[in-house]
């Protein structure tokens, strides 16, 4: 291998760039010509493609969002188009490609290793549903905005004797909500591993006003319910003002917090030396600490997730 692509995927998450950093500087420091691929896949069909140097990725590791850029593109589905893609990497003399992204980004870098164009997976995403790594890059960030947001909350929601609906990111996945919830205290969690019963929580509500609670947050992953609705029924069954608060892409911007820059950095290095040894269709992932790397296939069809029962019980026991 003498030259290799990077490429951010689907939506950005803060530490991308710090991820791009250290695949550029990794690459480079091996004595291999490092191109950027800009625009996702959707950049890699129409041939946007420059070489990089170190330059190129300076003053980056504290920036949020991703300087190569990002896009979905469904079109990515169809091999035509993977075809066409491969023809531009191949065009550049590029041998491998390192991809950032979230479950979508790593289907693609799966077909195009079947297609024998050698790919590394690297996790980017503030979702962490990604199996095979006990974080994704951009999580622990967007966990800092989402912890700040329901502080702020919290204080206006105390002020007004309100209750207070949050609504998280996390599509599918409610770690980004549940986290949240146990580092910001919030008293009540909907996440979608867990069978939700809106009476249940019109009681709780209730037992929190008996203990002498002067707000209640709900902290609830996107895409559950109608939070805007959920408020008016919560407003009329309890006699208290509700109020929802969507966060929605603040979320996914910021400066990446020093966690994320520190796996980012780990991370990029180490899909270098992956495709050194000539590896294709591995995830990279941090788990207990360790860096590891996983079959992409396997980490999209037969691995799970574990759900964090522990933290769950846990925000209920403080509550
Ligand atoms: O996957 C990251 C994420 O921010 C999800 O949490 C959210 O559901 C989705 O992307 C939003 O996508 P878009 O930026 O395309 O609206």
């Amino acid at each position: 291998i003498k030259k290799i692509g990077v490429l951010t995927s689907g939506g950005d998450a803060p530490g991308m760039n710090a991820a791009i950093r250290a695949v550029v500087r990794a690459g480079l420091s091996e004595g291999l010509e490092v191109f950027g691929i800009y625009g996702g896949y959707y950049g890699l069909y129409h041939g946007n493609i420059k070489p990089m140097g170190r330059h190129d990725v300076s003053d980056v590791i504290n920036r949020g969002g991703t300087i190569l850029g990002s896009a979905r593109f469904p079109e990515f589905k169809e091999e035509s188009i993977r075809q066409e893609a491969i023809e531009n990497l191949k065009k550049h003399g590029i041998d491998a490609l390192v991809v950032i992204g979230g479950d979508g980004s790593y289907m693609g870098a799966m077909k195009l290793s079947e297609m024998g164009f050698p790919c590394i997976g690297l996790p980017g995403t503030i979702d962490n549903d990604i199996s095979g790594t006990d974080y994704t890059l951009g999580f622990m960030t967007a966990l800092d905005t989402v912890v700040d947001a329901i502080d702020r909350l919290r204080d206006t929601s105390s002020s007004h004797n309100r209750i207070s609906i949050v609504e998280i990111m996390g599509r599918h996945c409610g770690d980004l909500a549940l986290w949240a919830s146990v580092a910001g205290g919030s008293e009540y969690i909907i996440v979608p591993e867990v069978d939700f019963d809106e009476s249940e929580l019109l009681k709780q509500i209730e037992d929190g006003e008996a203990k002498g609670k002067k707000h209640a947050i709900i902290a609830i992953t996107e895409l559950m319910t109608d939070v805007n609705a959920m408020a008016k029924r919560i407003e009329s069954a309890t006699g208290r003002e509700t109020r929802a608060t969507i966060l929605g892409h603040i979320q996914r911007g910021g400066a990446p917090n020093a966690w994320d820059r520190v796996q980012a950095s780990r991370m990029g290095s180490f899909a270098v030396e992956l495709l050194l040894k000539g590896e294709s269709a591995r995830c990279v992932g941090i788990q207990k600490g360790q860096l590891v790397h996983h079959n992409i296939i396997e980490c999209l069809t037969t691995m799970r997730r574990p759900f964090r029962q522990d933290l769950y019980d846990l925000s209920n026991r403080l509550f």
